[in-house]
């Protein structure tokens, strides 16, 4: 499913007010500002709430008479997909949490993939599925799948996103195949539902589109 740019919500301005008070947005970083004051509504709330629990039933068929599904959910910006989408599984979950990295306060991806914590159970003879929050290069999900691949000999080992930008993946990645995607997006900057900029935006309930002049590394 394609989400164009060109509906008519993704037009809808956001006040900063809205997010932060006058008070707390003088207090931010100019660059955090900056992103704040233009800001376009790019998913609501219903529209993800709505695909999220389809997403949940197509995995409930996927894994129907599974006796356990191991879900890996890549920290921080899965959180609240997470969240939202067990809620509808009917299959037993098991929870893990790991965390990487490979934006700093950029929104150019760095290339680079940072491990912060990668402590994991067996996940011999599981069935695995990891969930994230995006997929842009594709370079995170590639590094993640081999090391699993690498170190797991897993009973299926599948792969959830709830935005892919499939026109930002680097050639190195092209591999990687993506099982479940709640929405497809165009290669642009989005914060919210979990995704950040620079730590910030995580906690809105939607996902907002960055319509202001390229941002600088200076922050
Ligand atoms: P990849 O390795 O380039 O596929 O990037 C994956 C990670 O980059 C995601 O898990 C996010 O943390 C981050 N990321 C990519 N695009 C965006 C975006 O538009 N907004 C916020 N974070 C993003
Ligand atoms: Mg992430």
């Amino acid at each position: 499913m394609m989400i164009p740019l060109t509906d008519s919500q993704h037009n809808t301005t956001i006040s900063p007010l809205t997010i932060f008070s006058a008070e707390q947005l003088a207090h931010l970083s100019p660059a955090v500002a900056q992103v704040a004051t233009h800001l376009n509504l790019y998913l609501n709330e219903s529209t993800i709430a709505n695909r999220v629990q389809a997403l949940a039933q197509q995995l409930n068929e996927t894994y129907e008479g599974v006796d356990e599904l191991t879900i890996i959910c890549v920290l921080k910006g899965s959180f609240m997909f997470l969240s939202d989408l067990v809620k509808h599984l009917k299959v037993p979950v098991k929870v893990e949490f790991i965390r990487l990295a490979s934006y700093g306060n950029n929104t150019q991806s760095s290339g680079k993939v940072k491990t912060v914590d990668l402590t994991l159970p067996s996940l011999e003879g599981k069935h695995v599925l990891i969930l994230e929050d995006i997929i842009d290069t594709g370079l995170t999900l590639s590094f993640l799948v081999s090391y699993l691949k690498d170190l797991h000999q897993t009973a299926s080992l599948k792969l959830a996103v709830f935005l892919d930008k499939p026109t930002a993946r680097k050639p190195e990645a092209q591999h990687i195949t993506v099982d479940f995607v709640a929405f497809s997006i165009e290669n642009t900057f989005v914060v919210g539902y979990g995704l950040d900029f620079s730590g910030h935006f995580r906690q809105l309930p939607y996902v907002a589109t960055y319509t202001g002049p390229p941002l600088s590394d200076t922050h």
